[in-house]
């Protein structure tokens, strides 16, 4: 929806009546409620009040304040990236403690700006505060915050936004799981060029470490008539990247009551004119179809990136992690990748030191490592969640062993990804530059197809745009390149 659009409805929203039940009505009915609260408030200060939205975690959170953001911007609020802010939320992550451990830290330093600036709102939302005991502890130790709320009700967040003006106190709204989906409401792009667009929300796999479907709950997909037109509506303001996001986007379109694959959906998606690239986010190798390799391999528009989680190159520990996948067939479903695509990257998500882990089972990883080549991996330490089978295995491994463990699978994943990356020197290959580089205003930095960064002489006017470029020159991870065509 648009800016004028929005604004035609809440004018006709009467603020003297009963709020609507159903959704978004209801939503909106708030929202209007929420932009006197601020109007008032401006006059008495004088000044326009601001906001900061602070985001930690995944994709799905990006999106996530993206839509607090537009609630906020719509409420009248000025969107800062500073904490000095009127009204600051956090939307925080779970899946592993130290994300955890960074919010609190932090919240310290809000009591501190809380202390110089009374009137100021302190919100947190998001996984962490699905989690039991977090609010505990939030009520106990940080009574300065405001308003908390969950995964599940995030689209309340006018409803709750208004009753934080009305009410003294800390408001907590946590709720442990839901069927619904509300579609258009507000959302503030960080970017004008490319936007991540939810086609399902939730995880059915409960992989034994993870957290993530206790917090998240179960599958849910958007209708693919309100994926598209989202999309075309993106595409209609400049969007010419999109990523489908969702924890498992192969299983897309289950529990639809007209079921459609995630492949399917795809085919649909490719036919949008004007839109020019699509990525999509997570895969879980169990559920990666052979349509859905057909349909990539044929497409135009599909980046040539797959991100392919592996967790583990063991199948014992796959086993343990209940994947549902052996390290073999992880193997055989990238060799079939690479057949259809062979200039496709992958990269990928690793876990050391998971319950019961010996050397030679990281020994296994690395040898999947070494097999794959991937692009890019990220490798996290296991990190114990309550409520998780793997939290009350016995056999946890210890800081040592996971260090050695660790250091071996990132030297690994070093090395290799080195290689496979430097394979496009000298290539010239189309760039969505992204912004300007924050280290040095001359250049800029965009994305190939595959996902991986360039860096290369450029001014803001190219933001937005896909232009050709020379990789001149390797620097681990990430290219310095020469606009080909003598534009840049
Ligand atoms: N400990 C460490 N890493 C984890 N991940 C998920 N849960 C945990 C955990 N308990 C990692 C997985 C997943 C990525 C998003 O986070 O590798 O793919
Ligand atoms: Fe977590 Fe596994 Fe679901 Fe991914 S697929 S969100 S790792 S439970």
């Amino acid at each position: 929806m648009n800016n004028e659009n929005l604004d035609k409805i809440l004018e006709s929203i009467d603020l003297s009546s009963q709020p609507p039940l159903e959704e978004p009505a209801r939503q909106y009915y708030f929202l209007k409620k929420c932009r006197v609260f601020v109007s008032e408030e401006e006059k008495r200060l004088g000044r326009k009040l601001t906001a900061c939205v602070t985001t930690f975690g995944c994709q799905m959170n990006a999106r996530d304040s993206e839509k607090l953001s537009g609630i906020l911007e719509q409420a009248g609020y000025q969107l800062t990236d500073s904490e000095e802010a009127d009204f600051d939320i956090y939307n925080t992550c779970t899946v592993r403690d130290n994300a955890d451990q960074r919010v609190y830290g932090r919240l310290g330093h809000l009591n501190g700006l809380k202390k110089k600036n009374p009137h100021m709102k302190i919100a947190l939302c998001g996984c962490m505060m699905q989690e039991p005991g977090t609010i505990e502890k939030i009520r106990k130790s940080y009574r300065f915050v405001d308003l908390i709320f969950g995964t599940h009700n995030i689209y309340k967040f006018a409803e709750l936004l208004a009753s934080s003006w009305e009410q003294q106190g800390m408001i907590v709204d946590i709720w442990q799981n839901t069927d619904k989906i509300v579609e258009d409401l507000p959302v503030e792009r960080k970017y004008s060029f490319k936007s991540g667009i939810n086609i399902m929300f939730g995880c059915n796999n409960f992989c034994s470490y993870c957290i993530v479907p206790y917090v998240r709950g179960r599958e849910r997909s958007r209708s693919p008539k309100d994926i598209i037109k989202e999309i075309e509506n993106l595409v209609a303001d400049g969007v010419v990247e999109i990523m489908l996001l969702g924890q498992n986007v192969n299983s897309f379109g289950k529990n639809l009551e007209e079921p459609m694959s995630f492949a399917g959906l795809l085919r649909e998606v490719e036919k949008i004119d004007g839109l020019q690239r699509i990525r999509f986010m997570t895969s879980h190798p169990k559920d990666l179809s052979d349509e859905l390799i057909e349909v990539m391999a044929a497409s135009s528009k599909i980046c040539r990136h797959l991100h392919l989680p592996l967790q583990s190159g063991s199948t014992r520990i796959l086993q343990a992690m209940n994947r549902r996948y052996t390290k073999e067939q992880y193997l055989e479903l990238v060799d079939k990748i690479r057949i259809a695509m062979p200039d496709i990257a992958l990269t990928t998500d690793i876990i050391v030191g998971f319950p019961g882990e010996t050397p030679e089972d990281v020994d296994e990883t690395i040898d999947v490592i070494k097999k794959v080549q991937f692009d890019n991996a990220f490798t996290f330490i296991y990190s114990k969640r309550t409520g998780t089978p793997a939290a009350a295995m016995e056999n946890q491994v210890s800081e040592e062993v996971v260090k050695e463990g660790f250091d071996r699978v990132l030297r690994t994943v070093q090395e290799t990804a080195r290689e496979r990356v430097r394979l496009l020197s000298g290539l010239t290959m189309e760039v969505l530059v992204e912004e300007r580089n924050d280290q040095d205003s001359t250049l800029v930095t965009g994305r190939l197809s595959n996902n991986t960064l360039v860096h290369f002489p450029g001014d803001a006017s190219l933001i937005g745009r896909i232009v050709p470029v020379y990789l001149k020159e390797y620097k681990g991870f990430y290219f310095l390149g020469e606009m080909a065509g003598g534009e840049g």
